[in-house]
């Protein structure tokens, strides 16, 4: 990277990607595009404490897990407790297993909690002698359509700095300011509201056996292990129910009920939260020399656990095109970045479609009616009893389908 001095006398920098955001997307873009000798600067506007404590579930896909071990990153990578691929479906109380091993050799997935996975590459990245600038405050980009983007931001301590680069990642999730760099009527916005709220809950409370999912007549509810004494609980609830409609003895009650286990052991519930299931898709994923990855450029319904891992895959596509275009002079993953990963987008959007209507249908919560439920109920007949249906589930839950 080298340092000038810019106009209106700020530091003026530069350097081949500015990577916006250091989220799983961002992250994973940096170490990748450090490994490959591409040189980067990542600018984050929240502090590293702040990074390194949000909260948010995570499956790491086998998919996922192997992009990471053929970059050699998988051991410094990947955290969490360790997964034998098998899922519950519970159905009125009555346990379904499903696996989602496709029985191909290598490493399987992993629940990794998304703090970790982001602690874990954060940490990766510095002691390989990475640039990373958090609490860069009001970041704005400029000439992406040009050969040479700026962006500019300012520091802790107010100074204001420009850094010049070929090409930027906008990897700032759904709020940040990559995708509204770009001018109106370019992308256009494919989204989707499912009309249904989760309520999520975060307890000191033993995991169960396996990642649970429930369908019940008062609706789904799902339990996930977070660490040896924490779960991450989720209440199928009415779109923008309020958190506080929830007391402790009204969570437990309702899990209990819909997880069919009068006997399931409480603990003291440390978060809680309410949020509408949508999904959301930009196309394309580019405009100029920006490349949207991760939530930047699509929501995905939590059910299938889809987002982080869709942010995992642009990031590799994204650092592999620039690792061709660097050191080949190969521009074709650049142009065809948007193509591809809109092709994984949209089949893990279905995915999850299919996931989040079948087992909210399933009971009796949602206004499907009865020809939908008996429709739903009919679906997991049949990834229960056919074994080419359960291969189909796994392939798509391991990520490794062809798409
Ligand atoms: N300037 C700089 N950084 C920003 C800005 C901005 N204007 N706006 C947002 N950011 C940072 C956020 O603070 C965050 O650290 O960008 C990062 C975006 O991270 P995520 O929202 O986690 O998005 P992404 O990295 O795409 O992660 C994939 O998958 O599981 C899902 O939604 C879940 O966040 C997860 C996502």
């Amino acid at each position: 990277m080298t340092v000038e001095a810019g106009e209106l006398g700020e530091p003026s920098e530069s350097t081949t990607v500015v990577v916006i955001g250091a989220g799983p997307a961002g992250l994973t873009v940096a170490n990748l595009l450090r490994r490959s000798g591409v040189d980067c600067v990542v600018l984050e506007r929240r502090s590293r404490e702040y990074v390194a404590q949000r909260q948010r579930a995570g499956i790491v896909e086998t998919r996922a897990v192997r992009m990471f071990d053929s970059w050699g990153l998988a051991d410094r990578a990947l955290g969490g407790i360790p997964y034998d691929g098998i899922l519950e479906i519970r159905v009125d109380g009555e346990t379904h297993l499903v696996t989602d091993s496709d029985g191909s050799e290598g490493p399987q997935a992993r629940l990794c909690p998304q703090q970790v996975l982001v602690q874990k590459l954060t940490a990766a990245y510095l002691d390989d002698g990475g640039d990373l600038r958090f609490e860069a405050a009001d970041v704005s980009l400029h000439d992406l359509t040009g050969d040479r983007p700026t962006a500019r931001y300012r520091t802790a301590d107010g100074t204001l700095r420009t850094i010049a680069c070929t090409f930027v990642a906008g990897c700032d999730g759904d709020h940040g300011v990559s995708r509204t760099a770009v001018p109106d009527g370019v992308l256009s916005a494919h989204a989707f509201d499912h009309g249904i709220g989760w309520l999520t809950v975060l307890a000191d409370a033993p995991p169960p056996a396996h990642p649970l999912l429930a369908v019940s007549p008062q609706g789904f509810a799902a339990h996930f292990p977070r660490g040896p004494h924490s779960s991450r609980y989720y209440l199928q609830c009415p779109p923008d129910d309020d958190p506080g409609a929830w007391p402790d003895p009204r969570v437990w009650d309702a899990l209990r009920t819909r997880l069919g286990d009068p006997a399931l052991a409480s603990g003291p519930i440390t978060d809680r939260e309410t949020f509408r299931l949508r999904s959301l898709v930009h196309d394309p994923m580019h405009y100029g020399r920006l490349f949207l990855v991760g939530d930047a450029a699509h929501i995905v319904s939590p059910m299938g656990g889809k987002g982080m891992n869709l942010a995992l895959y642009d990031a590799d596509v994204f650092a592999r095109a620039v690792r061709s275009f660097v050191h080949d002079n190969d521009d074709t993953g650049l142009r065809t970045y948007s193509q591809r990963c809109l092709r994984r987008v949209w089949n893990d959007q279905e995915f999850s479609h299919w996931l989040t209507r079948t087992l909210h249908d399933a009971g009796d919560a949602t206004d499907a009616g009865p020809f939908q439920r008996s429709l739903a109920r009919a679906r997991l007949d049949r990834l229960f009893t056919s074994p080419a249906a359960g291969g189909a589930f796994a392939e798509l839950m391991t990520g490794l389908d062809p798409a």
